[in-house]
């Protein structure tokens, strides 16, 4: 897969540094062409030699009058499909920020138009610290592909997240990012996923039995397409797919407020509803543990907003997608939603059979629009998300 690629590798001065000539060999290895360039502290860190001998090729230092006669920073930063930025400083993290071009390296940045992917690596407290958290979110924004640093114990004697990836875990990273397809290139798509939990009192909740597994899929398959992903979810077990905007919420009316606000901030193009939102929530949240002092005890309930119906209200609005969870006539409730709720596509599942639906691996959707219908067979759920995905984003070019 990565045979041919032209991968721009950028060094900065960390500790870390001691793990890019084997990450080198075994991009290598895997057919990609590599350029080094490091920044004149990561060459304290280990010699511009050992990655010339790795690379094959000469390392790139700074401005170099010499070298940048033979290939100059404009032709780098032209010849890369990729610019990997491995170990990334938080100091040089804050200059891809703020559009800083005081090196050769962060020229080449400012003068490219591949895709930048960036492999933090700082002690946790760096990590942890609001400025750097702001400028990787700044970052996020400009669509750079930020490799999220791993926990453990690090080179200062501390423990925490800021451990740059192993090789092959930052080698994965970029082989998804050159399978992914361009379908949704450019489009924005926000999901929401798995259960909400609505209060009765601290101790106990009204949920569902919505793992989140499909909704993650499907976002993980929107950012494979190509598209910006946002997912709000409701808690869940689950890691959330890299390379999203993810967002934990707790309740219908978090989830709710956390759609309509990034709505609100966002051009949001395609809205996809896989959350398994509460319908109800108690009138009332007691602040102290409920007794169990009655033989019967009855809860009054109330609606809580339905985020998708009001989506499809908005003018100017997304293609909406909903999804609808039936025991039984599931083609009849679906089309039923398709019509109230005014969507544009909805995806319907049998749910309390085995082997689907609910926490299930696998799923089986149906999936209709005015016009139209599809059956997506028994498969799991990763699958049935790329297919649903691929459904979306045709009605999606079709009709918006
Ligand atoms: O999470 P998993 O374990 O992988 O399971 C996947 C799933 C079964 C939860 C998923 O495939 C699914 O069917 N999600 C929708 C569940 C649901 O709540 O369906 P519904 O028929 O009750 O709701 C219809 C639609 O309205 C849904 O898109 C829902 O997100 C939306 N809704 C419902 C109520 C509400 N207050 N706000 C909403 O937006």
């Amino acid at each position: 897969m990565l045979m041919g690629k032209k991968i721009l590798l950028g060094m900065t001065g960390g500790i870390a540094a001691y793990k890019i000539p084997d990450l080198v060999r075994r991009l290598k290895e895997r057919g990609a062409q590599i350029r080094v360039v490091m920044t004149n502290n990561a060459t304290q860190f280990i010699t511009p030699l050992t990655l010339q001998t790795v690379s094959g090729f000469p390392v790139h230092l700074d401005f170099n009058p010499e070298t940048e006669n033979q290939i100059n920073h404009i032709e780098l930063a032209r010849w890369a499909d990729l610019i990997l930025i491995a170990p990334a400083t938080a100091n040089f993290i804050a200059k891809l920020a703020h559009g800083f071009a005081d090196d050769l390296l962060s020229t080449i940045c400012l003068a490219t138009t591949a895709q930048i992917a960036v492999a933090p690596a700082m002690n946790q407290q760096m990590w942890k610290a609001e400025v750097t958290q702001n400028n990787l979110n700044l970052l996020k924004k400009r669509s750079f592909l930020i490799f999220e640093p791993a926990d453990g114990s690090q080179a200062c004697g501390e423990t925490g997240k800021g451990r740059l990836l192993e090789s092959l875990q930052i080698i994965e990273l970029i082989e998804i990012f050159y399978t992914k397809n361009t379908i949704l290139k450019g489009k924005t798509v926000l999901i929401t996923a798995g259960a909400t939990r609505e209060d009765l009192d601290p101790v106990r909740f009204i949920s569902n039995r919505s793992s989140g597994k499909m909704g993650y899929a499907i976002a993980q398959a929107a950012q494979q397409a190509g598209a910006k992903v946002i997912l709000i979810s409701g808690k869940t077990n689950l890691t959330p797919p890299q390379f999203v905007d993810f967002i934990e919420v707790y309740s219908a009316q978090e989830m709710f407020d956390a759609v309509m606000k990034e709505l609100e901030e966002l051009k949001i193009n395609i809205f996809i509803g896989t959350a398994a939102v509460a319908d109800y929530r108690p009138i009332r949240s007691e602040n102290q543990k409920i007794k169990k002092n009655q033989d019967i005890m009855t809860i009054e309930l109330e609606r809580t907003p339905d985020i998708l119906a009001n989506v499809a209200k908005l003018s100017p609005r997304p293609f909406v997608v909903g999804f609808a969870a039936e025991t039984q006539e599931v083609e009849k409730y679906a089309l039923s939603k398709l019509d109230k709720k005014n969507l544009d596509l909805i995806a319907a599942n049998q749910v309390g059979i085995p082997n689907q639906g609910f926490d299930s691996d696998n799923n089986v959707l149906q999936v209709f629009w005015r016009d139209g219908s599809i059956e997506l067979p028994h498969a799991p759920k990763s699958e049935i998300a790329k297919q649903l995905i691929e459904i979306i984003a045709k009605r999606f070019l079709m009709t918006f």
